[in-house]
């Protein structure tokens, strides 16, 4: 496990994601209000891409059907048999870094 860095706290919008690629692993990197967390790229619902949702609450909602999963636990908030992976987070200085398991 080490963090490496995936962006710049500016390359993501308040509110929404990023798709980023780092050490052959897709992800979504996801500002919230200036809180950075990061998730699989994957929707588990049906293959969405969760780096085009948004955040609501603590949550990022899905762009398809509209799902929420919670940024901190990965846990689905519409279906308990689903759930994402999550990623510890660091900003340091811009950067944002990812622990990466
Ligand atoms: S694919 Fe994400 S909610 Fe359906």
């Amino acid at each position: 496990m080490a963090f490496v860095k995936v962006a710049e706290t500016t390359d993501v919008t308040a509110g929404y994601g990023l798709l980023v690629e780092r050490d052959g692993r897709t992800l979504a990197v996801f500002n919230a209000g200036g809180k950075f967390y990061a998730c699989s790229a994957v929707c588990p619902h049906e293959d969405g891409p969760l780096a085009d949702g948004w955040i609501e609450g603590n949550a990022v909602v899905c762009p398809w059907h509209g799902f929420d999963f919670e940024l901190t636990s990965g846990r689905c908030l519409v279906d308990a048999e689903l759930s994402i992976a999550t990623y510890p987070v660091r900003v340091n200085g811009t950067a944002i870094e990812v622990d990466l398991p």
